[in-house]
């Protein structure tokens, strides 16, 4: 595997060891001072984050990362405070390191205009990835003629999602690859660039014919959406509607 496509953890923990290797290597050169070496680390490790073609906002947070940690610890803050904030982000973000898709949320007039893509009657609405169920409350106050589930990984916003206890709302923990799709009148997906092509595959593999696949903001790589909806919110969502074709090709 080339290192410049290796998942970004990895390149992101290489290039801080390489920051680290630049200053023990460079250490008689370096003018004395913890803040002068907590800087060379820095710019080392943002060197070598270009060379493995990171996105730009890591470079940023390599070139932080070190002088920030120094500073932090000049603070005398105890370490289980530490423990304790990774502990949390752990169970907000979970496997975000992995698949790439953080936490942020839908808003209410994105949610109307989603509730809006299907004429009235019984329908089945999945949310995959449903962080704290603002999709899906915002939805069933929209539509109380829909039943709706949504899947979420991560401990803490799937605590939070079954704490709104709606009748019409079931929310599962687990992998939303893991689950059926088969079913639904309508997948919603506000996750990110990373696993729109495996959310594709499984959605054409899965569900019925004329059913909808809503992506918000992010499109699906060679595939052009049926239809784009601009909602009329402040951070000016796009939705990109695809109907699920009736030959699967
Ligand atoms: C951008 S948030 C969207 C939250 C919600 N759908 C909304 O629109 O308000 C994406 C969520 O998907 C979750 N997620 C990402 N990949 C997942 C997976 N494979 N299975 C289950 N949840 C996942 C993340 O933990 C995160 O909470």
């Amino acid at each position: 595997m080339r290192l410049s496509s290796a998942p970004p953890a990895l390149k992101a923990l290489f290039a801080q060891l390489c920051g680290w290797g630049a200053v023990w290597l460079l250490g008689q050169l370096l003018p004395d001072g913890v803040w002068m070496l907590a800087f060379s680390q820095a710019v080392a490790a943002t060197l070598a984050a270009m060379a493995l073609r990171s996105t730009r906002w890591w470079l940023a947070i390599h070139f932080v990362f070190t002088p920030l940690a120094f500073a932090a610890h000049a603070l005398e803050i105890p370490p289980a405070a530490w423990l304790a904030a990774f502990v949390v982000f752990a169970l907000i973000f979970w496997s975000s390191y992995r698949t790439q898709v953080p936490l942020f949320l839908s808003n209410r007039q994105t949610a109307c205009a989603v509730a809006g893509l299907l004429p009235p009657g019984p329908i089945e609405v999945l949310d995959i990835g449903c962080g704290i169920g603002s999709f899906l409350a915002a939805f069933a106050q929209q539509r109380r003629d829909a039943r709706l589930t949504g899947i979420e990984s991560a401990p803490v916003p799937f605590a939070l999602s079954r704490i709104r206890k709606h009748p019409a709302i079931t929310v599962i923990r687990g992998d939303f690859f893991a689950h059926s799709w088969a079913g639904y009148d309508l997948v919603y997906a506000f996750l990110s660039p990373v696993p729109m092509a495996d959310v594709w595959e499984k959605a054409r593999r899965e569900m019925k014919p004329g059913s909808l696949l809503v992506s918000n903001s992010f499109g699906i790589p060679g595939i052009e959406p049926d239809r784009v909806i601009e909602v009329a919110d402040r951070r000016q969502t796009r939705l990109l509607v695809f109907a699920i074709p009736a030959t699967q090709s």
